[in-house]
């Protein structure tokens, strides 16, 4: 069979691509279809030789039951019988998202796709492509993961066509995934409701609505010879890579450094970016950065998967805490890792060593470099200017803010920064105006990234700012440190770095404070005059001495 790919990834909505799929469900064919949580293999969930099909294409075990996706609430009763109060106040609040319900069903529901139980776990997805699918079939969709039975799930329309190549009719690209994991399933038949799988909604959501939630055994350990849980798929070796994987608990720091204690050449880690340099040598799948646990989720998956396509021989792999997305990516890892956990500390270990570094200096006097001899000794660097890239997205405080002073430099709701610069670039007060307005909010998100780090148990912060001291950062840095370098080696580094010219490379430094600025205002000085190597070697030398100063005090 050819597997035909749709790219639906466009602004318009393919019509013809959803008629074609929408007649391959109908007549009882298997479609792969885009959700907000993971990609699923669709098939008409009421035409049992259909359902058949799914259970051959992915290998699966023909007791472990399908999700039926529907477009709404108003589909509930046509499958489900005694539907309570409840699904309708979840589905109120929750659909469509990432949030599957065990409920009652209808004979009208097969047993191929119950797996012969007298429930169904039912969702309506939240992605256009999907709900523009159902609606074209007319048909609520029954769909697992599109993964290989026990391997990770899809994320990705290519992960898909890894696993799902010839063996289905169809697959709608519709884009990575934006959830990573799958649904919360949340049992509605038993008082009082029951978590049987943690996912793209956090516990702490449904208990908001639903008030107390039992956690199913299943969630947190392993299940034993002949135990039968809730949610049947539960019971099998999931999610899993070709080389087994230990997860490591605890605070971040202290995981990582077991990993770095535990690591043999050809092992792979699964770690925050934060950590990434503290293996060098190691295969690193970064899944994002600690305090980031949406980026983790949207990661997780794609890490394991990926490290078949790899020798590594052993995967070892942080894991966050429990809280928010966290039990679900931690539950991904664990049992991706037949539970093989290893717990290394009790959360929030004080760290009294804990230390903030403030660095600065002009453009291309070598930040960077020592900003990575920083990050191997495991310190969590802060950039500041991503910091304030992120809040422009996210904080519509500040937007609000900058908005009503430089509404003209906005389309809509987004910040022309390109235009802003210029704007600031000849009115000293406009500039003045903007960096009160910014740095207010760069504080106080890099004060929290800092906590985030300390609580982490991280050895420490380093703030890299080029305003460090003028905005008021370095008041949070018991050190701060002046990178300078000599004017001729700035401008030579930066017209390769920026493939600017000799003399626009010139006035950008001669636009900057001068280095005398640095010796009079920070703590010390860090030169860069020689090779590389040897600067590398002064920034490690005058780190530790640093981070050695405090825990003699
Ligand atoms: O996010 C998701 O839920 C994705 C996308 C495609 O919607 N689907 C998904 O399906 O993860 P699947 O089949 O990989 O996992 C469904 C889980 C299985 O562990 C299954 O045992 C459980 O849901 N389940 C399904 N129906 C159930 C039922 N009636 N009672 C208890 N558990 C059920
Ligand atoms: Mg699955």
């Amino acid at each position: 069979m050819t597997t035909v790919c749709y790219n639906m990834t466009g602004p318009e909505l393919d019509r013809e691509a959803i008629a074609h799929a929408a007649q391959v469900i109908r007549e009882g064919g298997l479609v792969a279809i885009p959700t907000e949580t993971v990609y699923g293999l669709g098939a008409n969930a009421l035409n049992p030789e259909a359902v058949k099909r799914i259970y051959e294409a992915k290998g699966r075990p023909s007791d472990n039951p399908l999700i039926l996706h529907i477009p709404g609430p108003e589909w509930l009763e046509r499958y489900c019988e005694r539907v309570p109060e409840s699904a309708y106040r979840l589905a109120e609040e929750f659909w469509p998202g990432p949030l599957t319900m065990i409920l009652p069903r209808k004979d009208i529901v097969p047993d191929r796709t119950t797996g012969g139980l007298d429930t169904v776990g039912i969702r309506c997805p939240n992605h256009p492509v999907t709900l523009a699918l159902i609606e074209a079939a007319d048909l609520p969709i029954a769909a697992p993961s599109a993964n290989t039975s026990g391997r990770p799930s899809c994320t990705a329309a290519d992960h898909v066509l890894e696993d799902m190549d010839g063996k289905i009719e169809c697959i709608l690209d519709g884009g990575p995934c934006s959830v990573g994991v799958e649904s919360t399933i949340i049992d509605l038949t038993c008082e009082p409701p029951r978590l049987l799988r943690p996912g793209g909604l956090p516990l702490e959501e449904l208990e908001r609505v639903l008030g107390t939630v039992e956690v199913d055994a299943v969630v947190t350990r392993q299940m034993g010879e002949g135990e039968r849980p809730r949610a049947p798929g539960m019971k099998y070796r999931h999610y899993a890579p070709h080389a087994p994987v230990t997860a490591v608990t605890g605070a971040p720091a202290a995981s990582a450094q077991y990993i770095l204690e535990h690591l043999d050449a050809q092992d792979g880690v699964i770690c925050y970016d934060e950590f990434a340099p503290l293996f060098p040598n190691a295969e690193v799948q970064c899944i994002g950065s600690l305090q980031n646990k949406g980026e983790q989720a949207r990661r997780v998956f794609d890490a394991l998967r990926s490290f078949d396509h790899t020798q590594v021989t052993k995967i070892l792999a942080q894991c966050p805490d429990s809280t928010g997305l966290g039990l679900a990516i931690g539950n991904r890892l664990k049992k991706a890792a037949g539970f093989h956990v290893v717990d290394v500390t009790g959360e929030n270990r004080p760290n009294p060593g804990f230390r903030v570094i403030g660095i600065t200096g002009g453009s291309g006097t070598g930040k960077t470099t020592a900003l990575r001899v920083l990050g191997a000794m495991g310190v969590a660097v802060i950039d500041c200017d991503q910091v304030y890239h992120e809040l422009l997205l996210s904080s519509s405080e500040l937007r609000a803010e900058l908005q009503a002073v430089f509404g003209n430099v906005f389309d809509g709701d987004r910040l022309n920064r390109k235009q802003l610069g210029e704007v600031v670039y000849h009115d000293p007060t406009a500039l003045e105006r903007l960096n009160t307005i910014t740095h207010k909010y760069v504080i106080s998100e890099v004060k929290a990234q800092v906590e985030d780090a300390k609580r982490a148990g991280m050895a420490g912060a380093a703030i890299d700012a080029i305003l460090l001291l003028e905005s008021g950062l370095g008041d949070l840095c018991d050190v701060t440190v002046g990178v300078t370098a000599p004017l001729e080696q700035r401008i030579c580094r930066l017209m390769e770095r920026d493939h600017i010219t000799k003399s626009y490379a010139r006035s950008r430094i001669d636009a900057q404070q001068p280095e005398q600025y640095y010796k009079e205002n920070c703590t010390c000085l860090l030169e860069n005059c020689g090779s590389p190597k040897a600067f590398a070697e002064a920034s490690e030398t005058l780190f530790q001495k640093i981070m050695e100063v405090k825990d003699h005090e």
